[in-house]
């Protein structure tokens, strides 16, 4: 009885931070598979590749880059994108919030969830030093000013504005965000309450076409125009994408390119430029280790699925590379279309991809899944009880290279020392 209540709901991954055998560190995936022989999935985190990718969104970003910690709040996630030079958080929730002050005491933590406990926005406030509250209503604006009432200081506030359908993966609008005549309102309404007033808005998740951020940065500056106050930050969300097997997004430098010429459009020059991507920095930087449990046909039972690290393979079909590792030999087969069953008794557990393999796949052989490393190991659920699993930091490169994510030239790689457990 005591046990079940204890239990934590998603059981902790199981962390090496570095492992050796025969006297020899181990750095790679097929390294780790090789020792490990892994009958759970083995989440590897590459924090080489995290941290250079940071760097290099920094460097071609011209404004302040907060990392979405939703999207992967692994600590070894978290260190990397700080050695990147990321020092600014965008979190959802007071456990967000936490975790980030407790493991970076200088980040700076900005609250960006539109509709937050009032507990969160005292605690967040009082204890962790979070000043920027974002807020899409009248009655959220309320709350906040309620709750901080007796506090010295004013928070920042930021107006989400809500848009239209920009042909995102993952459209972000249907949820939160103002229209703009309450934005409008909203704006004028928080402008006496603070000395740091924002718009906020987000294109929406894995978004290819930059021109989205184009017609996005127009319509905040018809808002800001239209009411009339000095609004003194842009911040221009995430949705930044990277590359999967059947999407090759255009270079980040296009990107940029889109958003510096929407920016002197809107002659602002006192506006501040803020972007919060999550996918963006780290969705190359991990992959999970599945292993093959029966073949039957053209479909894998795997140890992995939907409501483990690979929701957004079943959801939303995305397709992600794969690479076959065994550990004997292989005659070297061409590749086959395969499906995945995840491990669950739940028929929804599937995976169409199709992902490519060797087509003599068969039962006990491991599969690397790769840019796992935004929305992977965080959405991993309790059901069925398939909740354990590993987690090991390796050198590897990425599965899929991104266009514009290298370093800038002359720029040192991030320096990634071995980070200390938590
Ligand atoms: C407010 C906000 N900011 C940033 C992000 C990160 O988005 P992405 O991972 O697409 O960059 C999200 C994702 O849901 C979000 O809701």
């Amino acid at each position: 009885m005591s046990l079940i209540k204890n239990r934590a709901a998603v059981g902790p991954l199981h962390c090496h931070i570095s492992l050796r055998a025969n006297g020899k560190t181990l750095s790679s995936v097929d390294e780790m598979v090789k020792a490990l022989r892994p009958e759970e999935p083995l989440h590897c985190v590459r924090p080489e590749v995290i941290s250079n990718t940071a760097a290099a969104f920094r460097a071609t970003f011209n404004g302040k880059v907060l990392y979405a910690v939703k999207c992967n709040p692994e600590p070894a996630v978290l260190r990397a994108v700080w050695d990147g030079g990321v020092r600014h958080f965008d979190c959802a929730s007071i456990s967000e919030v936490q975790l980030v002050r407790r493991l970076f005491p200088g980040a700076e933590i900005h609250f960006m969830h539109p509709v937050k406990a009032r507990s969160a926005i005292r605690e967040a406030w009082m204890l962790h030093g979070v000043r920027d509250f974002v807020l899409d209503t009248g009655s959220e604006l309320t709350k906040i000013m309620q709750e901080l009432e007796q506090q010295a200081g004013k928070p920042g506030l930021f107006i989400r504005l809500r848009l239209p359908e920009m042909g995102a993966a993952i459209n972000l609008s249907q949820k939160f965000g103002a229209e703009p005549e309450a934005a409008i309102s909203l704006l004028h309404a928080a402008r006496s309450l603070t000395d740091k007033l924002g718009v906020a808005f987000h294109v929406g998740s894995q978004c290819l076409d930059p021109a989205a951020w184009r017609d996005a940065m127009q319509l905040a500056g018809e808002v800001i125009r239209a009411s009339g106050v000095r609004v003194d930050v842009l911040d221009i969300g995430g949705g930044f994408p990277i590359a999967y097997p059947d999407m090759s997004p255009p270079p980040l430098g296009t990107f940029m390119a889109e958003i510096d010429a929407a920016y002197n459009v809107l002659q602002m020059p006192w506006l501040k430029l803020w972007a919060e991507p999550g996918r963006a920095l780290v969705g190359s930087g991990a992959s999970v280790v599945v292993q093959v449990q029966m073949r039957r046909g053209n479909m894998l039972y795997i140890n992995d699925g939907v409501y483990g690290t690979l929701a957004d393979a079943g959801t939303l079909r995305f397709r992600f590379p794969t690479r076959l590792l065994r550990t004997r030999h292989s005659r070297g087969a061409p590749d086959t279309a395969f499906g995945f069953f995840g491990p669950s008794c739940d028929s929804l557990d599937v995976m169409h991809g199709p992902f490519l393999l060797p087509d003599d796949v068969t039962e006990g052989d491991w599969i690397e899944i790769g840019q796992l490393g935004a929305y992977g190991t965080c959405l991993r659920t309790a059901f069925n009880g398939f909740d354990r699993g590993t987690l090991v930091e390796v050198s590897d490169g990425a599965m899929l290279e991104t266009a514009g994510y290298e370093l800038p030239k002359g720029r040192a790689p991030a320096v990634v020392k071995l980070p200390t457990r938590m």
